[in-house]
């Protein structure tokens, strides 16, 4: 066990029977907050100190966190599991050295191209129609990124243009989108950076049989766009050259929005704005890359949140936007941190025995104070929060209902109710939370937001010693689904209940 990890365990011994609202002073908002970026964040209601944050970024040190980025951002091959570099970096970069910038460039150009051509009206279907409609089909990486930045803008989505996703498999659905939609004028954008994944592909099918019977056997393929890994794959799905945009193997899923994957957030909201979302995260990279731990905002909300696991023993993690435009949010940074971190095995291949990233769930702060936030206040169990406000410049802080419900939130949860004999009133308190206050919700914040957690995520993965960037777990389940057949029934190396459960219901 290292030095510093066992320093910790010490102070939360230490700490665990004070109350967080007990270590308040004058200046302990100013020593355990930070601030960059146009994010400030607020470690105050956390039950820590200024000791135990010097420890939690000497730990950073010992585990030579400055060398691990340094290591990705030479384009090192650190997915060691898949032999691969991590490089999404480089998607929001405006220049490197690294060789594989020209074709991101490339690539760029001509998404940039594409989306222009689209916005411009330019862009014919088959019948000599021009196309309005997009449907990105894609799920996981391939989708809720795109869709977390377009709902972030919507108001900036031309009204000409309509915008829809396919992620999900239910052929009722599926039906009731085509037939909703002029297919006539509609472009779909096959999202998938390995071009095999059963849910994508089986939402193409559907969608080319629709469009054959519309445009005709050929015409279908003006309709359809491909962002891929392989592009030989996608020429031969019949994607025609123009249509084609690649990605590459060392852009995790859950980390390529800023690349093709992100197209239709491109054709929707326009070349500005979502360059300007690239910008943010580009002056995120700087800021992780140049600014000392003890001042940098991934390394700081990674360490927290690690004391928060590992040595306060919260295993869920609720996250909390407090504005509609990041109420998608949650369902993004559920893939991003659950997928990267959720393992329980290290890099040597040994069974970790710690905690590594906890269960996060979450919504739009205001709703979620109407469905489940009676149990974290009143609940047995205790929980670590993080609360994301942007303050409405528009009105008066009176006014700004979701802000000062957030404040609210976190307050009442660390005070709780003090008085013990306030019966079936009691609420325990001492719940942390972390509070992160966007300057506004523009594109570089929400850029420079996305990027903050995606560094968290790297930060913990080296904590931890985990391979962030593949998920075996995943494809564990895939592999099963592809195995079940009406057949299977008689296979003896399927489970007994699945078995049954196929010959019951399967049709
Ligand atoms: O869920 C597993 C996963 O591989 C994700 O990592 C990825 O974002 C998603 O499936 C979709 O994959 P693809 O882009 O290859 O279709």
């Amino acid at each position: 066990m290292k030095k510093t990890w066992r320093n910790l365990t010490a102070q939360a011994e230490l700490i665990s029977s004070k109350r967080t609202i007990d270590l308040f002073d004058d200046n302990r908002l100013e020593q355990l907050s930070v601030s960059s970026n146009g994010i400030f964040i607020d470690f105050s209601k956390n039950k820590l100190n200024s000791s135990i944050v010097d420890d939690l970024v000497a730990l950073a040190k010992e585990c030579e966190l400055s060398k691990a980025i340094n290591a990705m951002f030479a384009g090192e091959t650190i997915n060691c599991t898949e032999q691969r570099a991590v490089m999404h970096f480089l998607l929001r970069a405006e220049n490197s050295d690294l060789p594989e910038w020209k074709e991101v460039f490339e690539q760029r150009q001509k998404a940039i191209e594409f989306a222009q051509k689209i916005r411009n009206e330019n862009l014919l279907g088959a019948t000599g129609k021009v196309i309005d409609t997009i449907v990105n089909i894609g799920i996981g990486g391939s989708d809720l990124g795109p869709r977390l930045v377009i709902d972030a803008f919507k108001h900036h989505v031309p009204k000409v243009l309509n915008i829809h996703f396919m992620s999900d498999v239910d052929y009722s659905e599926s039906a009731q989108l085509l037939d909703s939609i002029n297919l006539e004028t509609t472009l779909f954008i096959l999202c998938s950076k390995s071009f095999t994944t059963w849910e994508t592909q089986t939402n193409a099918q559907l969608a080319i049989s629709a469009l054959k019977e519309k445009v005709g056997e050929a015409g279908w393929q003006r309709h359809f766009a491909g962002v891929a890994v392989d592009q030989q794959a996608m020429t031969d799905f019949g994607i025609i050259p123009e249509h084609q945009f690649l990605i590459w193997d060392w852009v995790g899923g859950r980390y390529s929005v800023w690349s093709s994957i992100g197209l239709v957030a491109r054709i929707a909201l326009g070349n500005d704005i979502f360059d300007r979302f690239l910008a943010g995260a580009r002056e995120m990279d700087q800021h992780f890359q140049q600014t000392p731990f003890e001042q940098n905002l991934p390394v700081l909300l990674a360490m927290v949140q690690i004391w928060n696991i590992n040595f306060m023993n919260h295993s869920v993690f609720i996250t909390l936007p407090y504005r509609h435009g990041l109420r998608l949010f949650p369902d993004y940074q559920q893939q991003l941190e659950m997928e990267s971190n959720g393992k329980s095995v290290d890099t040597n291949g040994d069974i970790m025995a710690y905690h590594t990233c906890p269960y996060i769930f979450g919504q739009l702060g205001l709703n979620a104070q109407h469905a489940f936030m009676q149990l974290v206040h009143q609940s047995t169990h205790n929980t670590y929060l993080e609360f994301i406000a942007v303050p409405e410049k528009a009105v008066p802080f009176e006014d700004d209902v979701a802000f000062r419900s957030c404040l609210a939130q976190s307050s009442a949860l660390m005070k709780g109710t003090l008085d013990i004999d306030s019966g079936a009133k009691h609420c325990p308190g001492d719940r942390p939370s972390t509070t992160l206050v966007l300057d506004e919700m523009s594109p570089e914040t929400l850029g420079g937001l996305v990027a903050l957690y995606e560094h968290k995520v790297f930060v913990q993965s080296v904590i931890w010693g985990i391979n962030a960037f593949d998920q075996f777990g995943v494809e564990l389940g895939k592999q099963i689904a592809k195995s079940l057949t009406k057949e299977s029934t008689d296979n003896t190396a399927i489970d007994g209940s699945t078995r049954e459960l196929i010959r019951r219901f399967g049709h």
